[in-house]
């Protein structure tokens, strides 16, 4: 019998528990608590309820630290307020950045599900649209058919609005605008419209969790890295320095995650424009909090373990016996093999509780572990 059909007929789960090493959503039952990480996460959070300001938070860490599972976590935290409309988004499996700082424009405008939030606000959606300013006309016009157009045209000014059509003459004038959100300056005002409609709905703030933002710098050339960190300020600093009349709007929160690299590369950027200036220096000073996430405590390793090896995914419960008995050496060893990175302990215990099933061991200790890594060249 395979490993898998025997987990699933013994345990009743799908598959090995530790077989999945890259952060899901699902996870999230499974999080191991970073006291002092989430701690700061969530005092930001309730700040977000009644936000004076905007917010740019940096989660920092190295490989597979966790920088991805603990943003899910910031979104499901922020999720229960009604006051804040959070959102998730990467940078990971695009090829090339065709308008730098606009691409990134896009994705917020992306991550933001208005068809969802027609459905959920009819009427009041509608007159939160409304109330856009008159300076933001076309914003006006084109989230109105985003939300309430025709399915054709709907999709239309959607795909528009998430950068993904390049709109000729005959469709503009079908939108009913006449520009294209081809600069920078223009897709802000759209953003301010959209935070003006998130705060006509009580949407206090719109919170950005953005992973993997060294790829985005890799993304383009070493000169138009500034460009993002210059949007980031931008960003930070909505909408003072928008020309048009925004009304009151809803605020930012971004939350950073940046791998030690990419943010080693940062504070280079930095310091090489100590003498000519540059935006760098000005968005280090925009942070509000910084988080560096390290490796798991023996005590965490060991929750982490012990949570997935308990945990029934398809009954989404936990249960009483784990899929193999263990005992503290072999938390200990794992700890000290992976030196506590959570996505090597779940390597490690993916390779071991594997063979283990395979061999039929009925009991994980540092001995047995130590032989299965050793059998499969693991170790
Ligand atoms: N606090 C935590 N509690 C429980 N599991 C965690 C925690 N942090 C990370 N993990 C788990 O560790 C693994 C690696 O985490 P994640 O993918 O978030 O790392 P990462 O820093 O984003 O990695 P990469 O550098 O490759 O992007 C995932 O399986 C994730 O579920
Ligand atoms: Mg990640």
């Amino acid at each position: 019998m395979s490993a898998d059909k025997f987990i699933e007929e013994k345990y009743g789960l799908r598959d090995n528990p530790f077989l999945d090493q890259i952060a899901k959503e699902a996870w999230l039952t499974t999080w191991v608590n970073r006291q002092e990480q989430l701690a700061k996460w969530q005092n930001v959070i309730s700040n977000l309820k009644k936000p004076r300001k905007n917010y740019i938070v940096l989660i920092i860490g190295d490989y597979g630290e966790g920088k991805t599972q603990s943003l899910f976590k910031v979104v499901s935290e922020a999720k229960q307020n009604l006051e804040i409309y959070p959102t998730f988004f990467t940078f990971k499996g695009e090829q090339k950045v065709k308008a730098p700082g606009l691409e990134f424009m896009f994705r917020i405008f992306k991550s933001i599900d208005f068809k969802k939030l027609a459905k959920d606000h009819g009427k009041e959606l509608e007159a939160a649209i409304e109330a856009i300013p008159g300076d933001l006309d076309e914003v006006k016009t084109i989230l109105r058919k985003c939300c309430f157009a025709e399915p054709d045209l709907q999709n239309k000014a959607l795909y528009f609005l998430k950068g993904e059509i390049n709109p000729n003459k005959t469709d503009l004038k079908q939108m009913g605008i006449i520009r294209k959100i081809d600069d920078i300056d223009i897709a802000k005002e759209y953003l301010a419209g959209i935070l003006k409609v998130l705060k006509g709905l009580g949407f206090q703030t719109l919170l950005l969790a953005v992973d993997e933002v060294e790829y985005l710098f890799s993304l383009v050339p070493k000169p138009q890295q500034a460009i993002y960190v210059a949007l980031l300020r931008g960003l930070y600093d909505f909408p003072v320095g928008m020309m048009k009349d925004t009304g009151e709007i809803a605020r930012v929160a971004i939350f950073l995650a940046v791998s030690s690299d990419g943010y080693r590369g940062l504070t280079e950027m930095e310091k090489s424009e100590h003498a000519i200036g540059g935006p760098t220096r000005p968005l280090f000073d925009r942070i509000d909090v910084q988080t560096n996430l390290g490796v798991l405590t023996k005590e965490d390793a060991k929750e982490l373990i012990t949570k997935r090896l308990h945990y029934d995914r398809v009954a989404g419960r936990y249960t009483h016996q784990p899929l193999i008995p263990f005992d503290q050496t072999f938390i200990v060893f794992i700890w000290e093999i992976t030196k506590g990175n959570p996505r090597d302990i779940i390597d490690k215990c993916s390779h071991v509780l594997d063979a283990g099933i395979e061999m039929g061991i009925s009991q994980l200790n540092r001995s047995t572990a130590e032989k299965l890594l050793r059998d499969r060249r693991e170790l």
